[in-house]
């Protein structure tokens, strides 16, 4: 085959095991949004491309020609397929330009599990960090009180003592550890003992420990599908075999679960706020998935990222209250209900998993920032946590209302999930509109959302879009659903 740009590029990047067309549909479209193929390059000839990925001749054709009608490529008689130099979603550069889309320029060299870990995103620039409506998991850091914080943190600084600069806990501080025993037993119905805790950077860092701890290579865990991508590229890197189970309105399909891979070691769960549909996980299937885990021997990992955040009723108590057995890994994190670059969150173990953890910890980490821990610990004690969280619910509550008022707006192109929680929610759009094709025409209009596709893990997802409306005041959220509905509209015109 003929060298050209295309050797560069991997495809592969995303939800495999989709159909063969819509795999490489979206590998080579997301290829060209993101500027990973250049414009003009050529592609190889079909039958080299079918070659090379082991598709039949035809089903590239058909992709071809798919991309030709969408506006991504051209095709030049007797000379072959190339990029489109004229690209319909041509757009200003935006946050998600600036990430490493797991192109195979990290991966030179690495390991086999290194190239795992390569396939995630991460910035290549530092990203602006300006309320841009509708972009995903964000707080609003302008409500933070950051003046009130900085007290604490200099009052802590100036009277730090050796116990705050020597060697930590891997466990983490312990009066923060206090503090959080107490918050979850009275707000998320979570009984546990401060030893049990151990405070962690995130939840990414509990769900990579937790998954190296209890599952050797090849070893199966359910994962939600569609589901939260960190959770998924965490897994895989980890070497574990995903098993994707269909999640719905009420959260797992445990019954299914459990038809298809009934012993699976471990299972990632988002009881409170499924990702990216949004629903809870129902009582029936609580009771179902703790009866599971118990009969099996597994561990469930429950990821509470931002359970607070319930606008329609108080928040529902945690999976973790209901666990007698002992077989929930309950984890929550810092970075939603005060802001990401904390990086402070919490795990609670099962008391026979404490030590192994504790070691772990030490042994990649040896323990968590002290003096961040200890101003933490201030922050909740004095009660400016349960004060700012009480404030940010009912921001985030106005804010949802008023997206839900505006998108009536949208009528026929987005219509939105009912929940009434977090920090996100999903907009379901027209079946024959493909979501990744609204979103690369969102941020040429200037507004960032997320394809419900891009969370599939093995089921095709339905259309729809992922929307932030927390960071994002009312004028805001009216001005990016006016953008928004600019975009879709445009989108609609070219697939009538
Ligand atoms: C389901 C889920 N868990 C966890 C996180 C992030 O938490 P952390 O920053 O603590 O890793 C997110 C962030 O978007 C999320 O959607």
């Amino acid at each position: 085959m003929k060298r050209s740009r295309f050797q560069d590029v991997s495809l592969g990047v995303g939800p495999r095991e989709r159909p063969p067309s819509r795999w490489l549909a979206e590998e080579l479209r997301s290829a060209i949004i993101e500027g990973r193929l250049a414009r003009g390059a050529r592609l190889p000839s079909s039958r080299d491309l079918a070659r090379q990925y082991g598709l039949a001749r035809g089903t590239v054709v058909g992709v071809f020609e798919h991309l030709r009608s969408e506006g991504y490529v051209v095709g030049k008689v007797g000379a072959g397929t190339f990029v489109s130099t004229n690209l319909p979603d041509q757009r200003p550069l935006t946050w998600r330009d600036r990430i490493n889309p797991g192109a195979r320029r990290t991966s030179v060299g690495l390991s086999a599990r290194g190239r795992q870990m390569s396939r995630t995103c991460f910035p290549r620039e530092p990203v602006a960090q300006i309320a841009v409506p509708f972009r995903a998991y964000q707080p609003d850091l302008d409500a933070f009180p950051l003046a009130l914080w900085s007290r604490l943190a200099a009052r802590r600084q100036r009277l730090a003592r050796r116990a705050l600069l020597g060697v930590g806990d891997p466990r983490g501080y312990r009066p923060l550890r206090e503090a959080v025993a107490a918050y979850l037993g009275s707000a998320r119905g979570v009984t546990c003992d401060a030893d049990q805790i151990l405070i962690v950077s995130s939840v990414q860092q509990a769900l990579d420990l937790a998954a190296r701890l209890l599952l050797d290579p090849g070893e199966p865990a359910w994962i939600e599908d569609p589901a939260y991508p960190g959770a998924r590229l965490v897994l895989e890197a980890a070497g574990v075999k995903l098993v994707p189970v269909p999640a719905d309105a009420h959260g797992i399909d445990v019954a299914a679960g459990r038809r298809v891979c009934p012993r699976a070691r471990l299972a990632y769960v988002t009881p409170a706020h499924q990702v990216p549909l949004g629903g809870r996980l129902s009582l029936e299937r609580r009771f179902a998935l703790l009866e599971w885990a118990y009969s099996q021997g597994a561990w469930i990992f429950e990821d509470d990222y931002d359970s607070e955040f319930r606008y329609d009723g108080p928040p529902f108590a945690a999976l973790k209250g209901l666990d007698g057995g002992g077989a929930v890994l309950y984890c929550g994190s810092f970075s939603k209900m005060l802001f990401p670059a904390l990086r402070l969150a919490y795990l609670v173990v099962p008391p026979a998993l404490v030590d192994g953890f504790a070691a772990a910890r030490s042994l990649v980490d040896r323990f968590p920032p002290v003096l961040g821990q200890a101003v933490l610990c201030d922050f909740i004690t004095e009660g400016h946590f349960a004060r700012h969280v009480r404030a940010m619910r009912e921001l985030y509550g106005s804010r949802l209302a008023v997206l839900r008022g505006g998108v009536r707006k949208l009528s026929g192109m987005l219509e939105l999930a009912p929940e009434s929680a977090g920090l996100d929610i999903v907009g379901w759009l027209p079946a024959e509109i493909n979501d990744r094709v609204a979103v690369a025409a969102a941020a040429q209009h200037g507004v960032e959302v997320r394809a419900v596709s891009q969370y599939a893990v093995k089921r095709p997802a339905p259309s729809g879009l992922v929307l932030g409306f927390a960071a994002v005041n009312a004028t805001e959220i009216d001005t990016g659903l006016g953008q928004l509905a600019a975009a879709l509209r445009e989108v609609m015109e070219r697939h009538p």
